[in-house]
């Protein structure tokens, strides 16, 4: 298990991996809410359609929610069951700071609805670790300094667990082209490849 002393640095990096609040929350206020995305509700533009009854299976849970047809999963899991890590970025499935997994696979929860993902199981950055002991893609993170704001980094190792269980982690080059659709403002991307690499050599016994 990977512990931590409660400093300020140490702070930022286990919410970064863990889409932590409570680790934010220890940050004080101000830069807490600094490193949260805006969050808002789906845009009401006309009349609002038939709500829906929907099933969201997430992190192991299940979820009976009463949703507008038009909320994307992003928002379901932010607004609805307040599970923060996964950020809002672009919304328009550009920059991947959403990713979650579906059954394994990596999507854009910006670009899902949540009625259309019903019964269907998502995994998302609260749900890697198991217990107390964070998942190797977390724990290679932050011994790669693998960020530096932190705001890409759950949909960053999001995908980067696909992409080793997908086997597009033989190589630099391979981790780069597909992990090309999660971008970093901070430019973070030679450390965040490293990351990937470590665990996908590790996994592979190399
Ligand atoms: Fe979904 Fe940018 S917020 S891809
Ligand atoms: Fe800041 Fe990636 S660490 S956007």
């Amino acid at each position: 298990m990977t512990s931590f002393d409660p400093k300020r640095r140490d702070l930022l990096k286990l919410s970064a991996v863990t889409g932590s609040a409570l680790a934010m929350g220890a940050l004080g206020p101000e830069l807490a809410e600094a490193a949260e995305a805006p969050s808002s509700a789906a845009a009401q533009v006309g009349p609002a359609p038939a709500p829906v009854d929907v099933l969201l299976r997430v992190n192991g849970g299940e979820h009976r929610l009463t949703l507008d047809a038009r909320t994307t999963l992003l928002d379901a899991l932010r607004e609805n069951l307040h599970l923060n890590g996964t950020k809002k970025g672009c919304g328009l499935g550009q920059c991947g700071a959403c990713t979650v997994l579906m059954e394994g696979k990596r999507v854009k929860s910006c670009l899902s609805l949540a009625a259309l993902v019903d019964g269907r199981e998502i995994t998302t950055i609260e749900g890697v670790a198991t217990g107390d002991q964070l998942h190797p893609l977390q724990v290679a993170f932050i011994e790669r300094d693998a960020f530096q704001c932190g705001y890409c980094t759950s949909g960053q190792i999001m995908s980067g667990i696909a992409c080793i269980a997908e086997g597009h982690a033989q190589s630099a080059v391979e981790i780069r082209e597909w992990m090309s659709g999660n971008l970093c403002r901070c430019g973070a991307y030679d450390h965040i490849v490293t990351a990937i690499r470590d665990v996908a050599a590790a996994q592979r016994g190399a």
